[in-house]
């Protein structure tokens, strides 16, 4: 039996599909209790379920949009009351609502794209160390970054501005924190095939300018950041601060 996260509380942002749910599961199958956050109840109950059906109580839910400081302090609090101190937190839920030359996105779509993705997980580590710092407890912190945060964005530029930002703020937290056992790393996923990317994978020409560069030469699987996730949140990688994993099939080697 796997026990790696046994005793260990994790939030999982935009936990309710895709990548977060994988990761929610994956934690959940290392003895972890796990509360995912996202938007909209149903997907939330619907992944809480499946999942508690194989790891019964591993997992509760609550909704939190992450523009909203409120939404994500009570998330904290409801971890808290539901499970005990929240010691890891996987910031995965993001936003990419334009998709075009980067000079073309409106201010709105701009200041969505940063609040989402930037400012609530912000706001969310903030929370985290807080309560960390009070009770002097270890934590580990899970960026969910991104290839486009590594290098030109093209066609996601702004979202890519927020992916790079992440990497950045991973590595100035893991020095800043790293005295009080709090160690902050991040994952950057290549293509993988789940709804955010689906304008991606389902324009063939845009799927294989990934593929064709890729040396395992296919699109991943969400359940295939599960383990880089598990590793990064568990005592296994209690010596890995600052650092960010790619899991791209080997995306940016070339
Ligand atoms: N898929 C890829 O190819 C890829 C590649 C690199 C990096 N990533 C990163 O991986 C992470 C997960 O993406 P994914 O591909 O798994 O996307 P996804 O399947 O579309 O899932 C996104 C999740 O975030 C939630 N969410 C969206 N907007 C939110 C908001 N404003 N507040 C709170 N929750 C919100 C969604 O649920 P609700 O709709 O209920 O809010 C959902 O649970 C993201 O950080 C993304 O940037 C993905």
């Amino acid at each position: 039996m796997d026990e790696r996260l046994k005793g260990k509380v994790a939030i999982v942002t935009g936990g309710s599909r895709g990548i977060g749910a994988a990761i929610a599961k994956g934690f959940a199958a290392a003895g972890g209790k796990v509360v995912i956050s996202s938007r909209k109840e149903e997907g939330l109950k619907i992944q809480a379920e499946a999942i508690n059906a194989e790891y019964p109580d591993a997992v509760q839910y609550k909704t939190c949009h992450m523009g909203d400081p409120e939404q994500i302090s009570a998330l904290f609090d409801f971890a808290n009351d539901t499970f005990g101190i929240p010691s890891i937190l996987v910031n995965n839920a993001a936003t990419n609502p334009y998709f075009g030359p980067m000079l073309g996105i409106s201010n709105g779509a701009w200041a969505k794209t940063f609040q989402v993705n930037l400012e609530g997980p912000f706001e969310a580590i903030r929370l985290l160390v807080g309560r960390l710092q009070e009770a002097k407890h270890p934590g580990s912190i899970i960026n969910v970054s991104s290839i486009v945060g590594a290098g030109a964005a093209p066609l996601q530029g702004v979202y890519g501005m927020t992916k790079a930002a992440m990497i950045s703020m991973t590595k100035t937290l893991a020095m800043e924190l790293g005295g009080n056992d709090i160690r902050v790393n991040a994952i950057a996923p290549g293509l993988i095939d789940t709804k955010l990317s689906s304008i991606i994978t389902s324009t063939p020409d845009l799927k294989r300018t990934f593929t064709d560069r890729t040396p395992l030469g296919r699109v991943g699987k969400p359940e295939e950041l599960a383990g880089a996730a598990v590793f990064l949140a568990s005592d296994e990688s209690r010596y890995v601060t600052g650092q960010t994993l790619f899991v791209d099939g080997g995306y940016t080697i070339g």
